[in-house]
């Protein structure tokens, strides 16, 4: 390391989006590693539209590890975090920076400390994904700070053990979280369907009903279902692992009549799971179920669908459109059924690709 108490920092950003599910997780078999009860499907967004950007740094004057999010400092000592930084940590390696003239050798990284400072483009803890987004730039940042040799599927069984939601941020397109059989977790990974491009007519929505934080986290509320619902072994074991199959196909086919049915059952079955909790769990409000309903009566009276409609831990709607002449009718439908400041004004619309991670240099 170059000299005592030099003054150097040595900073490293990046970019990375977040990913909405079609066929949902929810329910873990290992807390601690973060190992899910069922496959999930996801599609990962473009990160100009929603995205986290971490920006970590390193620095021989820090004495702690610290994080802020969203300007505001928070404790990195929980399990998660500490995992993440541990398993970054133990696979640095030697890192010479000529312009700084400094040297970093793989023993000294396990006692430097780092600062953390992260951002999200979009509501945090509202049930759009903040935690995948978030972990999986925390892991990636980390890694290209550290000089992390890893590919990306080592990066992204690090990101699941942040949240299970993030090991599919690590890939753009359409990815699928295999659950795994192993105990140690090393066969619980993700892996890209499709890459962006494939099947690039659909159009993301995202019609935020409210940005505020949610009361039960993702965390506790699938804890909660896994001890409390008898609902959630049938969907896990009998549902989930046939609509994976007629997902992949689906979106192998580009068939989105498929799509849309299978989307709109498992975001209606993950929230009928989650009212089987006790004590029972809402996400969705009444706005939600307006959206619902308007999307539910159009592909109705379509004969077909036009739009699927998917809702996370949160009352706010994600909607991906067959294509953008539909997209541009959803706005309007969204318009005229909750218009600019009424009751149910819904704040913001986002239009959203799908896409690939980047890398903020
Ligand atoms: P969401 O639906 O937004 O994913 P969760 O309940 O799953 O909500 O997770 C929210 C938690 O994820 C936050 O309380 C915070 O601990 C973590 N998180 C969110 N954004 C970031 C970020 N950019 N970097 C690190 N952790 C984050
Ligand atoms: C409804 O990944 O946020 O968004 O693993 O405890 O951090 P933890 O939970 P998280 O759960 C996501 C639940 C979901 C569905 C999904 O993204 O698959
Ligand atoms: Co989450």
């Amino acid at each position: 390391m170059a000299g005592e108490m030099q003054k150097w920092v040595l900073m490293a950003t990046a970019q990375t989006p977040t990913n909405i599910a079609v066929i949902k997780y929810w329910g873990k078999r290992n807390e601690d590693l973060i190992l899910a009860i069922n496959d999930s499907i996801s599609v990962t967004l473009d990160p100009a539209h929603l995205c986290t950007t971490t920006t970590v740094a390193v620095s021989p004057t820090f004495d702690q590890d610290r994080m802020w999010l969203n300007g505001k400092e928070i404790s990195l000592l929980g399990g998660r975090y500490q995992n993440c930084l541990r398993e970054i940590r133990s696979r640095a390696t030697d890192l010479e920076d000529e312009k700084q003239g400094i040297k970093i050798t793989k023993r000294e990284w396990e006692k430097l400390h780092v600062h953390i400072a992260s951002h999200n483009n979009f509501p945090t803890a509202a049930g759009l994904a903040s935690s995948a987004a978030g972990f999986a730039c925390l892991v990636f940042s980390l890694a290209k700070l550290m000089n992390v040799k890893e590919d990306q599927g080592a990066l992204s069984a690090i990101a699941r053990q942040g949240s299970g939601s993030a090991c599919r941020s690590l890939y753009g397109g359409f990815v699928k979280w295999v659950m795994g059989k192993e105990e140690n977790g090393s066969d619980s990974i993700a892996v890209q369907l499709a890459d962006e491009k494939h099947w690039d007519d659909l159009v993301i929505v995202i019609a935020v009903v409210s940005s505020r934080q949610k009361e039960t986290s993702s965390t506790s509320g699938m804890r909660d279902t896994v001890e409390t619902s008898m609902l959630i072994q049938h969907r896990a074991k009998e549902v989930v692992p046939k609509r994976i199959v007629q997902m992949e196909d689906a979106i192998k086919k580009h068939d989105f009549a498929a799509f849309a049915d299978l989307t709109c059952a498992d975001s209606n079955q993950f929230h009928a799971v989650c009212l089987d909790t006790y004590p029972p769990i809402f996400y969705m409000n009444d706005t939600s179920h307006k959206i619902i309903s308007c999307v539910e009566k159009w592909n109705r009276s379509a004969g077909t669908p036009q739009v699927a409609y998917t809702f996370d831990a949160g009352p706010n709607a994600v909607l991906i459109a067959r294509n953008r002449k539909t997209a541009a009718e959803l706005l309007q439908r969204l318009l005229f059924h909750f218009p600019p400041n009424s009751d149910t004004d819904l704040n913001s619309y986002v239009i959203g690709d799908k896409s690939i991670l980047q890398d903020a240099g």
